[in-house]
């Protein structure tokens, strides 16, 4: 047990990076966060967002930077616009409005210089205290059954270790991403890891990479404090990880799920196509306008 007999271990924190410039997105980001790009017809974030509420979780971090008003004023209410609506009768919309700025109770930290996720990390510390939380990068958005969120709260509920969510990627991938070296599978999807690298330039150790959704426990920000900078003179969160590894158990669940890179063009090409596929008003488009494309 990582807590005393009695103490609150549930997950109800989850932890949003969402100070980077989004650079691989201009000039769509010039103005906006790259969290606030439209997938549909909601942003990136609240995508994310819906994701960890639906996992269970009651308290937001959002570690924000310069430029990032806007995500604040989305999960904000909007007194005027609210008015409106309700005086033309559109309660629909009003509805989904009051949802947005009631879902969740949302803090917000700043991160004074972009020293990379590690960092971005470290800034909750003292909000989260011993507390495990969630962390998730919502460039990374999955479609799946079962949120992503949820389906690794229910692993940290049986080993009360550091997950960290898994994905196999093509060999020539590997280097886009922190890759990880399995020690034992504990069954199907969970595995007990050995050891991981943040994007590896050559000799990767597997083609398994970590995708944007962990669960974080009090030894891994304590590690964060202990490591140097590394790829990119960054603080890594693989780092930290790779550390907490040689002392704790840390595991890694292989999720059920199709996940998307949406801070780049195709991931949000793939993404929007597939989630179009799967809402019934916008199948039928979507099936129309592949037709008459004549692929
Ligand atoms: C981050 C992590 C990396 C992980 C990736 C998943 O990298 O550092 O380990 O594989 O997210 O999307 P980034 O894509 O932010 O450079």
């Amino acid at each position: 047990m990582l807590y005393g007999a009695g103490e609150e271990m549930d997950i109800k924190t989850a932890v949003f990076p969402v100070a980077g410039f989004g650079t691989r997105m201009l000039p769509a980001t010039k103005a906006i966060p790259k969290e606030m790009i439209t997938l549909i017809n909601k942003p990136l974030i609240q995508y994310a967002v819906e994701e960890v509420i639906d996992a269970g979780i009651e308290r937001i971090i959002f570690i924000t930077g310069r430029t990032k008003k806007a995500l604040e004023d989305h999960f904000d209410i909007n007194v005027e616009l609210n008015q409106q609506l309700e005086s033309a009768g559109k309660t629909d919309l009003l509805y989904d409005m009051k949802r947005i700025s009631e879902m969740v109770d949302i803090i917000y930290v700043r991160q004074k210089y972009m020293l990379g996720l590690g960092n971005a990390i470290c800034c909750v510390q003292d909000i989260v205290k011993n507390e495990p939380f969630a962390v998730i990068l919502p460039d990374d958005i999955i479609l799946s059954k079962t949120p992503v969120t949820k389906q690794l709260i229910e692993c940290y509920n049986k080993v009360e270790r550091p997950v960290v969510s898994l994905m196999p990627v093509a060999k020539n991938e590997t280097s886009k991403y922190g890759i990880v070296e399995i020690k034992e599978q504990v069954d199907t999807r969970l595995s007990r890891l050995k050891d991981m690298v943040e994007k590896p330039a050559s000799n990767p150790p597997s083609n398994m990479a970590i995708i944007g959704r962990y669960i974080l426990t009090s030894e891994v920000l304590s590690a964060l404090s202990k490591i140097d900078k590394g790829a990119g003179g960054e603080l890594q969160l693989t780092d930290a990880l790779k550390y907490t590894a040689k002392y704790y158990d840390v595991y890694g669940y292989e999720f059920e799920g199709k996940r998307f890179d949406c801070g780049t063009k195709q991931g949000l090409l793939e993404a929007t196509i597939n989630f179009a596929y799967a809402d019934n008003l916008l199948a039928e488009t979507l099936k129309d306008t592949v037709a008459s494309l004549n692929l």
